[in-house]
């Protein structure tokens, strides 16, 4: 395939966006992408902020011709654990028809078709990239310059893959994310880790308080979480609407994830659960000894990550609010609870039958040899509701990966027929949309 070798050279550069020691490895990357849109014809500004840099690039063919906005992310998640990789994560290797890197499907690979897509295409449309350093660290810098650089960005559309296919060979359309809101937990007991025979029996233990809060978070036969106000904004998903979602397999996911059973909460399908329906996971948890054999101490301090998942139209920062006070009020006495919140996105609902969508439906069904499928998806993507405010332009969220390309895992891959098809969708979607067909 003609467009490989450029996407492995992108993909060889290590942009840990999280990774302080990365930080000109991430740098290395934007521009990269910078000289790839230069010698397709575009103008491109760089814009430094406090940690990674924007690039911005636009490709004006004519005024009054229908402008199409590009977002996608040139940093990746760390690597870790790395003994697990078949082939090194930033050395990208193709076997059986994929490519396997980190960043493979999330996002460079998937934003790299968008690129491949623009050579020699002669559609008349008019073509923005707003591309990011940070989505994988909240998008701190990007949700400011959205607001600031409203009119810069204007579009008729924004066109977006950083997402999935339903399943394998089944061309997909999403309409929705969810939002996020993470937090960080600490609880101190003692000023200083202490003796466990020595001072055991008088000692707090923020390990065990830490058990005792996190048994209250969520209720054990219901699955409902347990922090007042939480489910106030959620918004219930019309029959109408679960009327045309595909199918999910059960049975197939069970055995993709190796598990008999798929808890959650009770009255709601694993669908509806990964859709559109909010969640609480500790992501983390951590104190006292880690290390081989025994340690007799009673630690001062624990910790918990936690990450909730948010559907329209619960707020994170909101959300964040109501998780606060419960936790400080079921924390038993003794204890100091602080609360840190990492970073938050907002969840959002597109138009799944606005003109482009519409378009993009006929784009994919002509590669495809089939109609998409409409999906919601339960990752964030922070940017999207933003860009849904300061563009008020329909969204289109064309995933161009798979459920079980391992993102943020180990041995992450990007099919490449989903690259070849997708570059394929894209440009017959310029050319529709060149041609006049909303
Ligand atoms: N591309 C993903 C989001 C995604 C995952 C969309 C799966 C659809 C399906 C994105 O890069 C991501 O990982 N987002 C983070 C957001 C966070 C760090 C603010 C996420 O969802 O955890
Ligand atoms: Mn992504
Ligand atoms: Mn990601």
């Amino acid at each position: 395939m003609k467009a490989l070798e450029p996407l492995l050279e992108w993909l060889s550069i290590p942009s840990v966006s999280t990774d302080p020691a990365r930080r000109e490895e991430v740098r290395r990357a934007a521009l990269w992408l910078e000289e790839r849109l230069k010698a397709l014809g575009f103008r491109t500004e760089l814009h430094d902020t406090p940690l990674h840099p924007i690039l911005y690039a636009e490709r004006l063919v004519r005024e009054g011709a229908p402008t199409v906005l590009v977002y996608g992310h040139y940093d990746v998640q760390p690597p870790d654990p790395l003994e697990l990789w078949e082939s090194p994560p930033f050395s990208p290797a193709v076997r059986e028809g994929r490519v396997y890197a980190r960043g493979a499907s999330d996002d460079k690979g998937q934003l790299f078709a968008h690129v491949a897509a623009l050579e020699g295409l002669e559609a008349e449309v008019n073509v923005k990239f707003l591309v990011e350093g940070e989505e994988e660290i909240g998008s701190p810098n990007l949700l400011p310059f959205v607001r600031a650089h409203r009119e810069k960005l204007l579009a008729d559309v924004a066109l977006i893959s950083d997402g999935a296919m339903f399943a394998p060979g089944v061309p997909t359309l999403t309409y929705g994310l969810r939002g996020l809101c993470y937090l960080e937990v600490r609880l101190q007991g003692a000023k200083r880790d202490l003796h466990s025979g020595a001072f055991g029996g008088v000692a707090p233990n923020p390990i065990q308080a830490l058990g005792w809060i996190l048994a209250r978070l969520k209720d054990e036969r219901t699955g409902k979480i347990l922090i007042p106000g939480f489910y106030e904004r959620v918004q219930p998903v019309p029959e109408e609407e679960k009327a045309l979602w595909p199918k999910l397999s059960e049975e197939a996911l069970k055995g993709e994830l190796g598990v008999e059973v798929l808890p959650g909460e009770e009255g709601f399908s694993p669908l509806e659960r990964l859709w559109a329906r909010p969640t609480l996971d500790p992501n983390g948890v951590f104190g006292g000894y880690q290390g081989e054999g025994s340690k007799t101490v009673i630690p001062m301090e624990a910790g918990l990550k936690l990450s909730m998942r948010l559907v329209p139209d619960q707020d994170p920062e909101e959300v964040a609010q109501l998780a606060e006070a419960y936790l400080k009020e079921v924390c038993p006495p003794g204890y100091r609870l602080r609360v840190q919140r990492l970073h938050g996105g907002r969840p959002v609902l597109t138009d799944p039958h606005s003109p482009p969508m519409r378009l993009m439906a006929q784009a994919l069904e002509e590669v495809w040899g089939r109609p998409p499928v409409y999906t919601r998806e339960g990752g964030t993507i922070p940017v999207v509701a933003e860009l849904k405010e300061a563009l008020s332009a329909p969204i289109v969220l064309l995933g161009l990966g798979l459920p079980d390309d391992n993102l943020h895992a180990p041995n992450e891959k990007l099919d490449l027929v989903n690259l070849e098809r997708g570059i394929a969708v894209i440009r017959r979607f310029y050319e529709l949309l060149g041609a006049g067909r909303v």
